[in-house]
């Protein structure tokens, strides 16, 4: 379960990807000293990276689980079944599932303590859209998500989750938070966490909106910054481990 502030890179492969994806990340990633390296592809391929990563230091891990454990609920996973294939891992509360799936922060909550009694290590993700952020409303925004995940499932549970900021204006748009943007944030998500009894000192905060392998570094720069949640630039092994090297440079780890 949480082991504290870690340096943790993931790749959230979105609906892309291919068995033999799966076969190329065996041979092309490689561990990093100091950095935690865990890739989220589709569910379906999880099987699959059980095998090709059964010897490694990697991790894996889900896209999304349900709130429950088994039952009616036609195309869901559980977490237990993910856990059973051997992943350690999964997101909860991308912004994508939040609009395409109608995910409510209570729903997000439900998924974390799923994840949690399944024994995975959820990444919990918070963000604000373009128009609160030009509103002045993005602390706000991503404040009041953590507040209602904390008021569901506690500060304990809480503390066992990695949380993933994600402004939704810098997904898959090209353009980044700016370092100063995205560390500014995770220092009001840390603040957050302590009020809520949360000690941010051992709590992984990662950063996700466009991270490639070219501004890695000065996103990184930021103190409050663990590492990446990456999308795009995480559907080929070689940009993906640039990243991870680029955390392990800019902490010194
Ligand atoms: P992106 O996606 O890196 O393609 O912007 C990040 C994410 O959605 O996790």
């Amino acid at each position: 379960m949480a082991e504290g502030r870690r340096l943790l890179v993931a790749g959230n492969w979105k609906m892309n990807g291919t068995r033999a994806m799966v076969a190329e990340f065996a041979a092309g990633l490689e561990a990093v000293s100091g950095v935690h390296l865990v890739v989220v592809p589709p569910s379906i391929y999880l099987a699959d990276m059980a095998l090709a990563f059964e010897d490694s230091s990697i991790g894996f891990g889900a896209q999304d689980v349900h709130t429950q454990t088994s039952g009616a609920f036609t195309g869901d996973i559980a977490a237990q079944m993910v856990a059973d294939i051997g992943a350690q891992w999964t997101i909860v509360g991308h912004s994508e599932r939040r609009a395409y799936h109608s995910e409510t922060d209570e729903v997000v909550a439900d998924k974390l303590l799923a994840a949690l009694e399944a024994g995975l290590e959820p990444m919990v993700c918070l963000g604000e859209s373009l128009v609160q952020r030009e509103a002045g409303e993005a602390e706000a925004t991503v404040g009041r998500q953590l507040r209602r995940i904390a008021e569901r499932v506690g500060a304990a549970k809480l503390s066992q989750a990695v949380i993933a900021y994600e402004p939704i204006w810098a997904i898959g748009t090209g353009v980044t938070a700016t370092p100063e943007q995205a560390d500014d944030m995770h220092r009001v998500i840390r603040d957050v966490l302590d009020e809520l009894g949360v000690p941010s000192g051992s709590t992984t905060v990662l950063y996700g909106g466009s991270v490639n392998a070219d501004n890695a570094a000065d996103i990184f720069a930021g103190e409050n910054i663990d590492g990446a949640l990456v999308g795009g630039a995480s559907l080929k092994s070689d940009s993906f481990m640039a990243i991870a090297r680029a955390l392990a440079a800019a902490k010194h780890a």
